[in-house]
């Protein structure tokens, strides 16, 4: 198992090979964006393409999860989100750099970019996190755009659950991308974006889970839940099932493994099986994944259960979409 205990945050120059202080070996091809789902490869590539044009590791995780937010056939994330049980978008995000800058909405409605507006909460107030109609409010105050986030084909799909309107998630439903009455829909897009120096951000959101309770909300917006980011140990993302993550605090614990020394493969694997250890039967069908990335470029990723993606880019631009190894079979 590679460790990380002593990394004192040296790097070499971009597009060079990671080296890490007091370690053995370098991180072999490191990583510069990780995301969730294959969607995320073109979440990196506005990421990339931000950090080229000297942007901040900040500015280029929100235009990453920008993408997804603006893209109506994406049902699980910002504007055409399948909406909760009473027919209202609502939408979850956080952001956060490695120095403990967090912003964070929930509930957020009527606004496309849930994570800009997570971003405002950080820069622009004296708080983390604003809820519901607190939320709303606050992108109006601050200029982002009245927009009805229901489409008509996410309105369809809706319409088709209530019919049977029953609550019961599936594993990796959010890859599939016609609508699915009668199904939970609903998955999440974690960025984690690392420079050249070791700094590094993150960026969770998402619409939640399709036909949720009113007001629920899921691990993505939560700090420590759908994300954690700590400067010289690294960052964690979450995806699947919000309620399994929440429950343990998910993310925290990922990071707080590498912390203690674990690569982010182990850290991921190991809180992956603490949830089947906790969780036992009542986590059958659930699907759950983390995605974590070193200072130093090295990545991990693990889940419950098989068709967890992510998307890798490299120093150079270069993305590949792979696949999470899982702990069950099925
Ligand atoms: N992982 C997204 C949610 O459960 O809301």
């Amino acid at each position: 198992m590679t460790t990380r205990r002593g990394f004192l945050g040296g790097m070499a120059a971009a597009g060079g090979v990671a080296t890490v202080a007091g370690a053995a070996a370098p991180v072999r091809d490191p990583a510069m964006i990780v995301s969730t789902w294959d969607f995320g490869a073109a979440a990196n590539a506005a990421a990339f393409a931000k950090l080229k044009a000297g942007g901040s590791l900040i500015d280029a995780v929100e235009a990453g999860g920008m993408v997804p937010e603006a893209d109506p056939t994406n049902h699980s994330v910002g504007y055409g989100g399948y909406p909760d049980r009473d027919g209202h978008v609502t939408l979850d995000a956080v952001i956060m750099d490695d120095r403990g800058g967090v912003g964070a909405v929930a509930a957020l409605e009527d606004t496309v970019h849930a994570i800009s507006v997570a971003r405002a909460v950080m820069e622009k107030t004296p708080h983390t996190f604003i809820v519901g109609e607190g939320a709303t409010r606050f992108a109006r105050d601050q200029g982002f755009p009245k927009v009805d986030l229901l489409t008509p084909e996410a309105e369809k799909a809706w319409r088709d659950w209530l019919k049977t309107a029953q609550y019961k998630p599936e594993a990796n439903i959010e890859n599939r991308r016609m609508p699915r009455g009668g199904a939970l829909d609903h998955d999440t897009i974690g960025l984690l974006a690392r420079d050249a120096s070791g700094r590094m951000a993150g960026a969770c959101t998402t619409s939640g889970m399709a036909f949720k309770m009113r007001g629920r909300v899921g691990d993505s917006p939560q700090v420590g839940s759908g994300l954690y980011v700590e400067a010289g140990v690294g960052g964690a993302t979450s995806t699947g099932l919000g309620e399994e993550v929440t429950r343990i605090a998910g993310t925290a614990r990922v990071v707080a493994s590498m912390r203690a020394g674990l690569s982010p493969q182990a850290a991921c694997e190991e809180v992956v099986r603490h949830i089947a250890r906790l969780r036992g039967d009542a986590i059958k069908g659930v699907q759950v994944g983390f995605l974590a990335l070193s200072p130093q470029g090295e990545v991990g990723a693990f889940c419950l259960l098989p068709g967890f993606t992510y998307a890798v880019t490299d120093m150079a631009g270069r993305t590949v979409v792979k696949k999470g190894a899982s702990l069950f079979a099925a």
